[in-house]
Order: C-alpha cells, then structure tokens, then sequence
C-alpha cells in the first residue's frame, strides 16, 4: 500500500516533531491529542521550527506550507482514513495498550501501527493487537527535525514487510533508519539514560558542579551537549520512566535511579518543558 496520509497520536514534542518532518517530506498530517491546548501548543512549536529551518535555507516555501496543512484533531475517528501510523503518546504503559486497542479497532487492517516509545517493550504494544505483525517501534530522537537516527524495533512477532515499510518510510523522511532488538531500552536508551543517571550521581556526590560535569563531556569527549542539559531536552521523568524500566526489566541494580533524579522530579523539576531543570530556562 502507497502510504500518503500519517495520523499521529500525540501533540507533545515528539509529536510535533514527527508531525512536521512527516508534513515536509510530503506526507499528508493528521495530529491527534486529547488535550486540545496541547494541539495549540504543537501548531505554534511547527511553525516557530519551520520558520527558523527556512531562514537557514534547510527547507523551501512549498515545505513551510505543507507543514501549515497539518490537520489537528482531538479524536481518533479520522485514523480510519489514514495509512500509517505513528504513536508518540506520553510513556504510560496502561494508557499505550489502551490506545493501541483504539487504534487496532479503527484503523483499516492492513495499517502499520508504529510506536515512537523509548522504552516500553514492542512485542507487549502488540499484544494489545489483532495485528501483531504490524505493529514496529520507530523511535525519533529530540529534536525531531535535526537529528537523523530513527531507531527501528521488531516486536517477537513484526514481520519483515512491516519492517521494510518502516525503514523505507524513514529514510523517505530524511532520516537514518538503524534497527535494534526488543530489549529494555533498545539500542539508545540502554546506552544513553545510563550515562545521565551516572552524570546526576556524580553531581549528588559533589564530584563536579552541574557546570562542570556538562563542560567534561562537552569538551573532553566533544558531546554536543553535556548529559545534564541533555536529561531537561529529553525530561527528567523520561529518563527516570527509562531508568526504572532497565532497573526491572533487566533485574539488574546497576541501573537504579539516582536519588537526586528522582527529588527533581518529585519537586515537578523536569527539565526545559517546566522552565526548570538542572538550569533555568
Ligand atoms: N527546529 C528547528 N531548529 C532548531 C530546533 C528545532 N526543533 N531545535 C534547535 N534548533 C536550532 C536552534 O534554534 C539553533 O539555531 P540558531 O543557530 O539559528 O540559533 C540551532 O538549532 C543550533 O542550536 P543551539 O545553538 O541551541 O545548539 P547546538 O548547536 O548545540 O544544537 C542540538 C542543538 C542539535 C540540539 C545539539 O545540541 C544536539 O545534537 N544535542 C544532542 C541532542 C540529543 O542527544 N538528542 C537525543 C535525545 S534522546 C531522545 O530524544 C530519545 C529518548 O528516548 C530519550
């Protein structure tokens, strides 16, 4: 099947990001939320990032354009005109399964249903299926539009075609399509949330200032950004929600989460989507 039309599931940042870079690799966009002032929200961070991707001369006119023809919606009824899928709700196990029965039950049957979770298992989102083979991780990175890793994950039962589609249609977004296996974490997160946890347990132990520790990784190992900016880009109580995911699943305690990461959050500091993080936006 030729896909045209992606229906998005979520308006947050990941959404949006998806959203956009779907809308100006000309695709047809249909943006789904609950929260109608998380739409707002969404329609306002596309047009600012378009704006400034145009004013570098990333994108042309026509791109700007498509991305103002993303429709916004706050049900799911228009999923059964479209033909792909990709899901960027928040990281709740519960609430997942719950949409991914929605989506099975309206979208046409022969649908990929693609999730850009960063942690929870693919073949459990399947499961919650009647179509275990169409259902994929396609994982995006933060954000969106500038980074090109797109993180790919079989669940048990995703079939190779399901695969091959969502590899295609990632390198037709612009982006570099890297598969990985069903594992707590995949490829990234396995990798990444434990070197942030490590950098907020060196931080609570006094080993380095928040400055300090950023500038090691900045200018020692040529980070693009030290581990502490990083964990407000991605949000506190992501990486806390992966950390524990790694610290159960792998039943491993290497991977507890620090405790100051878990404070942060609880005093509601979770990086620059609050206005406070590890720096003040
Ligand atoms: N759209 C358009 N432009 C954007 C943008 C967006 N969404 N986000 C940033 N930019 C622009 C900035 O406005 C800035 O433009 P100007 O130079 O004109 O001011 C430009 O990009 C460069 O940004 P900065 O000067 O702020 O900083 P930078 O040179 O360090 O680049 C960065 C920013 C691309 C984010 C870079 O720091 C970087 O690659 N950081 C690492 C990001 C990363 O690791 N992401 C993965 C997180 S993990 C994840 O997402 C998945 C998960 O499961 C946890």
């Amino acid at each position: 099947m030729e896909i045209k039309h992606i229906f998005v599931v979520g308006a947050g940042t990941m959404g949006s990001g998806i959203s956009q870079t779907a809308a100006v690799s000309g695709y047809q966009v249909t943006m789904m939320d609950v929260v109608p002032e998380q739409l707002e929200r969404a329609r306002k961070i596309i047009a600012k990032s378009v704006e400034k991707l145009e004013g570098k001369g990333v994108i042309d006119q026509p791109q700007v354009d498509a991305a103002g023809q993303i429709t916004y919606v706050d049900s799911y009824a228009a999923v059964a005109g479209a033909d792909y899928v990709i899901e960027a709700a928040t990281e709740n196990p519960e609430l997942k399964l719950k949409i991914y029965a929605e989506l099975d039950h309206l979208a046409q049957p022969e649908v990929i249903l693609a999730s850009n979770t960063s942690s929870i298992s693919l073949t459990k989102i399947a499961a919650a299926t009647g179509r275990t083979d169409k259902v994929i991780g396609m994982h995006f990175f933060n954000p969106v539009p500038l980074m090109r890793l797109v993180e790919i994950i079989r669940g048990l039962a995703t079939s190779d075609e399901t695969t091959a589609t969502a590899m295609e249609l990632a390198r037709r977004m612009g982006k570099d399509p890297v598969e990985a296996n069903d594992s707590p974490g995949f490829i990234s997160n396995r990798i990444l949330c434990p070197m942030i946890n490590e950098a907020i347990f060196a931080l609570q132990e006094g080993i380095g200032t928040v400055e300090a520790i950023d500038a090691v990784m900045k200018l020692g190992m040529n980070h693009p950004m030290g581990p502490l900016a990083l964990c407000d880009l991605i949000g506190l109580d992501v990486v806390l929600f992966v950390m524990e995911v790694l610290q159960r699943d792998l039943g491993d305690d290497k991977y507890r989460p620090a405790p100051l990461l878990r404070k942060m959050g609880d005093a509601g500091y979770l990086g620059r989507k609050t206005g406070k993080g590890f720096y003040a936006y």
